[in-house]
C-alpha cells in the first residue's frame, strides 16, 4: 500500500525538520512547496516573480500557481510508492484541488495520513528568527535550539547557512495570521474525514519524531 502524508502546522512548528527525516527513513520524496517556491524566486522564473511579492508579505501564493507545481510534482515517477507533503495544502480550496489530483494518480492503493504538529504560539517566533538553513542541501538549523557544530557551516555538507528573507518578526506575524485564517481550518476538514493525527510539537525534536513514527 502506497504511503501518502500531509503535514500541517503553523510556521516553524517543525514540519520541515520532521518531514526531511521521515522522507529519508521511508525512502519517499519530501515535497515542500515553500522550498519549491523559493527556488522559483531565486531562478526568477515567471511564477517565481509573481510568488515573491506574496511570500515577502507572508501571504499565500495564488492557488493556481501552487496547484500547477504540485500537480506536476505528484505525477513524477518517484511518487509511485508514496510521498510526504510539507506545506501543501494550506487552504480548503487547495485541499479540494489535492483530492482531485490524488483521485487521478491513485487506484485505491493509497493510505493518506494527515499529521498536525500542534505547537503553542509563544515558541514559534523564537524558532523562526533563530532558524538558519543550508544554502546547498537545505538542512535546517537553529542558532538557539539546534546549532551547527561550527558557526554558519552546515554539519552535513559544509555549505553556508543563511537566514530566510521571510524569517523576520514582522513577516512571521503575517505568516501566523495567514495560517490562522486559511490553514488552521484544515484541521477540522481532515479530522471530519478521520484522517488526522495530532502531535504535540512543544517537545524535543527526537521525541516528536518518535511520536510521529508510532502513529504511522
Ligand atoms: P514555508 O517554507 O512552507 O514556511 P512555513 O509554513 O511558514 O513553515 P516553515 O518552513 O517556516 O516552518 P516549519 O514548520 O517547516 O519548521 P522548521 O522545521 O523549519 O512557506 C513559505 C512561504 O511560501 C509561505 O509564507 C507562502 O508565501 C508560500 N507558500 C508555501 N506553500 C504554499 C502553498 N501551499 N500555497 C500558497 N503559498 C505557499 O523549524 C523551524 C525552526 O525551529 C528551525 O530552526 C528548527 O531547527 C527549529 N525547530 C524545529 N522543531 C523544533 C523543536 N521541537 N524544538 C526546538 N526547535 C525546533
Amino acid at each position: 500500500m502506497k504511503k501518502e502524508f500531509i503535514f500541517l502546522g503553523a510556521p516553524a512548528s517543525g514540519k520541515g525538520t520532521q518531514t526531511k527525516k521521515l522522507a529519508e527513513e521511508l525512502n519517499i520524496p519530501h515535497i515542500d512547496t515553500g522550498s519549491m517556491l523559493r527556488a522559483a524566486v531565486a531562478e526568477e522564473t515567471e511564477f517565481g516573480k509573481i510568488a515573491k511579492s506574496y511570500m515577502d508579505q507572508g501571504k499565500l501564493v495564488p492557488v493556481d500557481i501552487v496547484a500547477g507545481i504540485i500537480n506536476d510534482r505528484l505525477h513524477k515517477p518517484d511518487c509511485k510508492n508514496g510521498f510526504i507533503l510539507d506545506g501543501y495544502p494550506r487552504s480548503k480550496e487547495q485541499a479540494e484541488i489535492l483530492e482531485k489530483i490524488l483521485a487521478d494518480i491513485n487506484n485505491n492503493d493509497a493510505k493518506l495520513v494527515v499529521i498536525n504538529i500542534d505547537t503553542s504560539e509563544d515558541v514559534l517566533i523564537d524558532r523562526i528568527v533563530n532558524r538558519r538553513s543550508c544554502k546547498n542541501c537545505g538542512a535546517i538549523y537553529n542558532i538557539k535550539f539546534l546549532p551547527p557544530k561550527v558557526d554558519n557551516i552546515c554539519d552535513k555538507c559544509g555549505g553556508e547557512l543563511v537566514q530566510r528573507k521571510d524569517d523576520t518578526v514582522e513577516v512571521a506575524k503575517n505568516r501566523l495570521e495567514t495560517y490562522k485564517n486559511q490553514t488552521q481550518p484544515l484541521i477540522k476538514f481532515y479530522s471530519d474525514k478521520n484522517l488526522l493525527v495530532n502531535i504535540d510539537g512543544n517537545r524535543e525534536i527526537d521525541q516528536i519524531y518518535e511520536d510521529i513514527k508510532r502513529h504511522i
